[in-house]
């Protein structure tokens, strides 16, 4: 058994931006299913939902700064989550990252560098709580100090660093390096310094005793100029410890149990879909309409995500016959963009400008196909999720959207393996062929049924994934 601190920014169903909170909540719960203990390790956010009182079980400096460590659980688990708790850098409004306005924190740089150092104190046993970390498992640029940190210690735990997405580094200026009193040994082009900045992110790639990013491809996608942001080359040095382990589905993403949804369903009783649909056109105030062809998309708002494609997309779009349900929020313009559309064409299109999770499950469930033309995309969770809800994945091929969606094609609607549409370039011509595509076969039902079949039967569960995780732990000297 080892003992695992999972150090990581988010956690569902605590506080979530985007997917590495799922992945923060599934993977612990799955690793401790396989007998492993596993402590979560958080910043103590003022916007947290936590269901109980935190217990306080150690106090600690860190610099001129006094650190409480609170004790809570994972809701609807056995994983013990430790949050560090500092209202002067954690008690603020906004996310995580951002504020109201959407700006970066401005002291992000120290928060970030205080959460770092006060996991590292955890993770030697240095805070009298008779616990060692046998493993520090990293996630993104936030967590990048500890791996870096670490190695300069004696008798550290060995390190695992994930990359979810390269496109945010945690870059500083150099200013910064001063400001963290950084040792001076991690600060040469070898270690954290990227081009005169201090790069967060390199400290877990430089660093980690091994680094995994969410899915196969998207590990050699980042070998790539176009794809790895200048990190290409040492991320290529580093390409034996690199390897790519795909993300699973939790188990809350289940239409069988699902209490989010109008109406439960699996894939022998598909005819009682169609009452999601209808359910989900009255929430949002569209035509009811069990025939009409619904697209899906459910995303953070930013370029990543190909908004500008589906954008471009439109005009054609809303000539055909079918409803766009949208829910997201992000980048201004493409919100004031979308919702022109959808005030034009009120009857076929709705955009929800927030976060709701119950909106969001809805959705996955009542529309016919799910809409994800990602420029890139590290793994990506929604298109595992519509699989899960035969609800057809339309995707970019790229990262982790070409591994897990299988296009259809005559030979694979022949062998049953079909499960969605994939596109190839970046553009609105060929991601609305794809939609056009869809919706021609969406005319046959009997091959529709079957492609939905296909879909619901794959298997995302996060037990795989979770045992490879382990399999990387057991395999660092
Ligand atoms: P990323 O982490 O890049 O945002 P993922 O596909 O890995 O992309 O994960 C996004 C997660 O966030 C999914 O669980 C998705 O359902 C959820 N999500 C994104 N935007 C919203 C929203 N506006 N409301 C509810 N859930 C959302
Ligand atoms: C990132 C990526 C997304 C991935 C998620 C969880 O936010 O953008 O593709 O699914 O992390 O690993």
């Amino acid at each position: 058994m080892k003992k695992i601190l999972f150090v990581t920014s988010e956690v569902h169903p605590l506080i979530k931006t985007g997917g590495l909170a799922d992945v923060s909540s599934s993977l612990p719960k799955a690793l401790t299913a396989l007998g492993q203990e596993v402590k979560l390790i958080l910043p103590n956010y003022h916007g947290l939902k936590l269901g109980q009182i935190p217990n306080v079980i150690a106090l600690f400096r860190i610099g001129r700064h006094t650190v409480q460590l609170l004790e809570t659980m994972l809701p609807h688990s056995s994983v013990v989550v430790w949050l560090v708790d500092c209202p002067e850098f954690f008690n603020m409004a906004g996310n995580p990252y951002v504020d109201a306005a959407g700006n970066a924190h401005p002291n992000n740089a120290e928060r970030f560098a205080l959460f770092c150092r006060a996991a590292i104190e955890v993770a030697m046993n240095r805070v009298q709580l008779n616990w060692k970390a046998d493993v520090v498992h990293c996630n993104d640029w936030q967590t990048g100090l500890v791996p870096a940190l670490l190695s300069l210690e004696y008798q550290c735990p060995t390190t695992v660093f994930t990359i979810h997405n390269l496109a945010y580094q945690g870059l500083f200026t150099g200013l910064t390096a001063a400001l963290l009193q950084l040792p001076g040994q991690l600060l040469s082009p070898d270690g954290l310094e990227f081009h005169g900045m201090i790069s967060f992110i390199k400290g877990g790639i430089v660093y980690a005793d091994k680094i995994t990013t969410v899915s196969p491809t998207y590990a050699q996608d980042i070998q790539t100029p176009e794809l790895g942001y200048g990190l290409e080359g040492l991320l290529i040095y580093r390409d034996e410890d690199l390897t790519g382990i795909i993300n699973g589905v939790d188990g809350d993403w289940n239409t069988e149990e699902d209490p989010l949804i109008a109406q439960n369903y699996n894939s022998s009783s598909l005819n009682d879909k169609v009452i999601n649909k209808t359910a989900l056109q009255a929430r949002l105030n569209l035509p009811i309409d069990e025939k009409v062809f619904v697209l899906g998309l459910i995303s953070r708002l930013v370029e990543q995500k190909g908004i500008d494609m589906l954008l471009d997309c439109l005009p054609e779009l809303l000539t055909l016959p079918l409803q766009i349900v949208i829910l997201g929020a992000g980048d201004k313009e493409f919100e004031r963009r979308l919702q022109q559309f959808a005030a034009a064409y009120p009857h076929k299109m709705t955009l929800i400008v927030g976060y709701d999770e119950a909106l969001a499950h809805q959705i996955e469930a009542g529309a016919d196909v799910f809409l994800m033309p990602s420029r890139f995309e590290p793994c990506g969770l929604n298109q595992m999720y519509s699989q899960r809800y035969g609800t057809l994945p339309i995707v970019r091929n790229t990262g982790g959207l070409a591994d897990t969606v299988v296009d259809t094609l005559p030979e694979t609607i022949a062998n049953h393996t079909a499960t969605g549409f994939i596109f190839n370039d970046a553009h609105a011509g060929t991601f609305l062929e794809a939609i056009k595509r869809a919706t021609l076969l969406y005319s046959f039902p009997e091959v529709w049924r079957q492609l939905q079949v296909n879909a619901m039967s794959r298997d995302f569960s996060w037990q795989n994934s979770a045992a490879q995780y382990l399999e990387l732990y057991e395999s660092i000297e």
